[in-house]
C-alpha cells in the first residue's frame, strides 16, 4: 500500500504527510511552479493548488478569485477598465478577478509576494512567475515524482465554488476531468480533493474515486458533525487551533478531543496552516526576533505529531520534514 493510502486508511499509526501550502510559501510568493517545485525539493509529500477558474473556463492557481493581492496586474494599464467590485461568499470585494481574464490575459501577469512586510524576501521573486494552470501543476508533481524517486501528489482546493457554479463556471466538472485525463482518479493515486463547502464535496463523491477532504474553521465539532462529514468525505481539514486553541494572551491552551473524535468517525485530520514565523505562533513559542523571525516551530510540529494528526499544511516544508523526521509515533499493538 503507498504511503498516502495507508495514512488515510490506518490513520493513527501513521507519521503526518508535508502538504505544502500554496507551494513553499515561506520562501518563494505563492501559487508558483517554482514554490511548488522547491517545496517538494524541501521535502513535502504534496503540492497544494487552491482553484479558480479563468473567464475561459480554464482551472489556474490562485488563492481566491480577486488577484491584485498577488499578481502585477495593478501594473497593467490595458487591465484597468477590469478594476470592479464584487460580491463574494457575502462580502464585497474590490480589485481584478480571475473569471474576468481569458487564460492568455492571465499568462501575461507575474506573482507577487502576498505578505511582504512579513516576507521581504520573497519579494526577491515579484515579478518572475507566472500563474500556472492546474494542469500544469499535476505535471510538475509527475515529473518531480520520476526525478526526485518518490510520490509527489497533488491536493487541489476548490475556492468559491458556489459562487464559480453563481457565475456559470463550475470547478468540479473540470477538476473531474482534469483528474482523469492525468490518470488519478484512482484510489491509490497521490491524490486529496479538498474544500470548505461540504456541497462541492457532495457533488464531487460521486465522481471522484480520490479522498476528499473537509475543511473547517468552525467550532464546536460534535460527535454529529464528524459523522455527517464521515458519510461523504475521507478526512477533516481543521485550523490547527481548533486542536490546540489559544488563551486570551495568545498562549497554547489545553488540546481539544479533535483528533480523537475525527478518528473514532473513520476521519483522518490534516491541520493548518503551520509557519515559521513568529507572527504566527502561540506566543509560548515565539522567539524574540520580531515579527517576522522565526520561533521554535520545531515544537509546534511535534505537538501535533504527538497529538495524532495526519498530515500538516505547511509554508516552510524543510521545517515540517526535518520535525517530522525526528518524530516517534507509538505504532498501533
Ligand atoms: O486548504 C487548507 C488551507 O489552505 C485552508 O486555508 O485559506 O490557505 O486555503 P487557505
Ligand atoms: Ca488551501
Amino acid at each position: 500500500m503507498s504511503r498516502v493510502a495507508y495514512v488515510v486508511f490506518s490513520a493513527t499509526t501513521a507519521l503526518p504527510v508535508v502538504i505544502a501550502h500554496r507551494g513553499a510559501s515561506g520562501y518563494r510568493p505563492e501559487h508558483t511552479l517554482a514554490g511548488y517545485e522547491l517545496a517538494a525539493r524541501l521535502g513535502a509529500d504534496f503540492l497544494e493548488p487552491d482553484l479558480v477558474s479563468t473567464r475561459d473556463g480554464v482551472l489556474v492557481a490562485r488563492h481566491e478569485p480577486e488577484i491584485g493581492a498577488t499578481t502585477d496586474v495593478a501594473h497593467h494599464p490595458e487591465f484597468t477598465d477590469r478594476f470592479t467590485a464584487k460580491m463574494i461568499d457575502g462580502r464585497r470585494v474590490k480589485g481584478w478577478f480571475a473569471e474576468d481574464f481569458m487564460l492568455a490575459e492571465l499568462r501575461t501577469l507575474r506573482a507577487v509576494e502576498r505578505i511582504p512586510a512579513l516576507r521581504q524576501r520573497n519579494t526577491l521573486y515579484d515579478g518572475r512567475y507566472p500563474v500556472p494552470t492546474f494542469g500544469e501543476v499535476i505535471a510538475l508533481a509527475a515529473r518531480l515524482s520520476d526525478e526526485l524517486g518518490r510520490e509527489i501528489g497533488v491536493y487541489p482546493e476548490t475556492k468559491c465554488p458556489s459562487y464559480h457554479r453563481g457565475i456559470g463556471r463550475p470547478l468540479e466538472p473540470t477538476l473531474v476531468q482534469a483528474l482523469r485525463e492525468a490518470n488519478l482518479d484512482r484510489p491509490d493515486a497521490p491524490v486529496f480533493v479538498q474544500s470548505f463547502e461540504a456541497s462541492s464535496l457532495r457533488a464531487l463523491r460521486p465522481e471522484l474515486k480520490v479522498p476528499l477532504v473537509q475543511l473547517t474553521e468552525t467550532a464546536p465539532l460534535g460527535p454529529a458533525d464528524f459523522a455527517e462529514v464521515a458519510s461523504y468525505a475521507d478526512v477533516i481539514g481543521p485550523d490547527k487551533e481548533l486542536i490546540v486553541p489559544r488563551d486570551a494572551t495568545g498562549r497554547s491552551a489545553e488540546p481539544t478531543g479533535l483528533v480523537a473524535d475525527a478518528h473514532a468517525a473513520g476521519l483522518a485530520v490534516h491541520a493548518w496552516t503551520f509557519r515559521n514565523e513568529n507572527h504566527f505562533l502561540p506566543t509560548d513559542l515565539r522567539s524574540t526576533a520580531g515579527r517576522a523571525g522565526y520561533g521554535n516551530a520545531l515544537a509546534e510540529y511535534w505537538l501535533f505529531a504527538e497529538l495524532g494528526v495526519d498530515g500538516v499544511f505547511t509554508d516552510h516544508p524543510d521545517t515540517a520534514a526535518s520535525a517530522i523526521s525526528e518524530t516517534v509515533v507509538p505504532q498501533a499493538s
